[in-house]
């Protein structure tokens, strides 16, 4: 016999456990779609493939899935609260104004869906009031960068990382390896000064934004982590002030568009100061929003081209001389200061972005305190850095 339980309490204790949110859809013997909102979803067995998630048993969809053998789970995005709120709710209308497509076996598939998992019904278990209902994977896919939809205590939320680090892409492994260091020392960042910290490297003929901590900046609801820029003036100053030779590469690149941005000056200035700043200008903002698209649609030969030509648009906004007159609004939007290695070479720099707009002077002191004791510490945790390479990257960004 066992103890009782309220019921109550259960679902109360319970609710103090996080769920993402899947839609697992299917088709019915007229072939009409159909599908219900499960948190219960979970990955069961690598070999062979199993996932499982546990109906009601008295879903009439998930009799409508058992039946046809075959269903397809929708892991939902952040920004497909909607959705999962028709898929909860019982009756037939449930497709009504969205957006899918016929998976490969000619499932259901929600536009914009972080994931799908295809699957064939491959045993249904007994439990309780539920079933569990396992299915043998038979295709998926992960589809953009969007964060996840997350259920937690009768409420939807978004998955707030602490940090992402990009995935492990073949000409980011060393990069991934120097990020893992950074990360806690980012999140102490992104938590101190309520911004976005991230890392980045010079990687071949971009920058990659390599990791990030904290909320995104700019009300985003998916991740940049992984994107990419041309590493050419007036971007990514920081990553080769301190070499001669990676300066005259990165100039070179720019072709004639460096003659617009006197990168010799900014490469001075954020060599003299041990730190790289831009401001906010509309060539920047529209830059901001052409790459942002990029990430969520996929970078294609056409929006390589736009990106190259806004960024060959900046150009005041980068790298201004002062920025001491506590009266004036620079409207700064990041700060970067370089990381370097046991060699003295910058390996990647550290950056805060998402600025209150108002941040005056002040502000801008505290945030590169901050930022140059991370990179400091990171330094001096890469391995083979010793005490002699900590007090010449303290000498340089002092
Ligand atoms: C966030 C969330 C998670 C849910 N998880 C489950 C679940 O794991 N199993 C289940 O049977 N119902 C779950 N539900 C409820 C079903 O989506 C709901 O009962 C739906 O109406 C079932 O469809 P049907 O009535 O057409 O059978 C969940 C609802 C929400 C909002």
């Amino acid at each position: 016999m066992s103890d009782f339980i309220d019921p109550q309490h259960f679902r109360h204790v319970l609710g103090h456990f996080p769920t993402g949110v899947v839609a697992v859809t299917s088709c019915d013997l007229t072939g009409a779609p159909v599908g219900m909102t499960v948190g219960s979803f979970t990955s069961v067995s690598l070999d062979p493939p199993l996932v499982a998630f546990l109906p009601g048993k008295q879903s009439g969809t998930s009799a409508k899935i058992v039946r046809n053998g075959r269903f397809c789970v929708n892991v939902l995005g952040a920004h497909q609260e909607s959705a999962s709120r028709a898929f909860a709710t019982g009756g037939e209308r449930k497709f009504d104004g969205l957006d899918w497509t016929p998976s490969p076996s000619g499932m259901p598939r929600l536009g914009s869906a972080v994931a799908w998992i295809e699957c064939v019904v491959d045993a249904v278990h007994d439990a309780g009031d539920h079933d569990i209902v396992v299915g043998r994977v038979t295709s998926l896919d992960a589809a953009g960068p969007s964060l996840p939809l997350v259920f937690f205590q009768g409420g939807y939320g978004r998955f707030a990382p602490l940090s992402l680090a990009a995935a492990g892409e073949p000409d980011l492994v060393e990069h991934l390896r120097l990020v893992d260091v950074a990360r806690p020392v980012m999140e102490d960042v992104a938590a101190r000064n309520q911004v976005e910290c991230l890392a980045s490297a010079a990687v071949g003929a971009e920058i990659v934004l390599l990791a990030t901590a904290g909320t995104p900046a700019g009300g985003r609801i998916y991740s940049r982590v992984g994107q990419r820029l041309p590493h050419i003036p007036p971007l990514g100053t920081a990553l080769v002030a301190w070499s001669e030779p990676a300066t005259r590469v990165w100039i070179a690149r720019a072709g004639d568009a460096a003659r617009r941005h006197d990168p010799r000056q900014l490469v001075d200035r954020v060599r003299e100061r041990g730190w790289s700043v831009a401001t906010w200008s509309d060539s920047l903002r529209e830059l901001e929003s052409t790459v942002d698209e990029t990430t969520v649609k996929g970078l294609t030969p056409h929006g390589r081209r736009a990106v190259r030509q806004l960024v060959d648009r900046l150009g005041s906004e980068h790298e201004p001389g002062d920025l001491h007159d506590p009266g004036r609004n620079y409207r700064v939007r990041s700060m970067s200061v370089p990381v370097f290695d046991a060699r003295q070479q910058v390996v990647m720099q550290l950056t805060v972005d998402g600025l209150p707009p108002d941040a005056g002077p002040a502000d801008i002191d505290g945030y590169l305190t901050h930022l140059r004791s991370a990179a400091q510490s990171v330094s001096q945790a890469l391995p083979g850095a010793g005490a002699a390479a900590f007090a010449a990257a303290g000498r340089r960004q002092a």
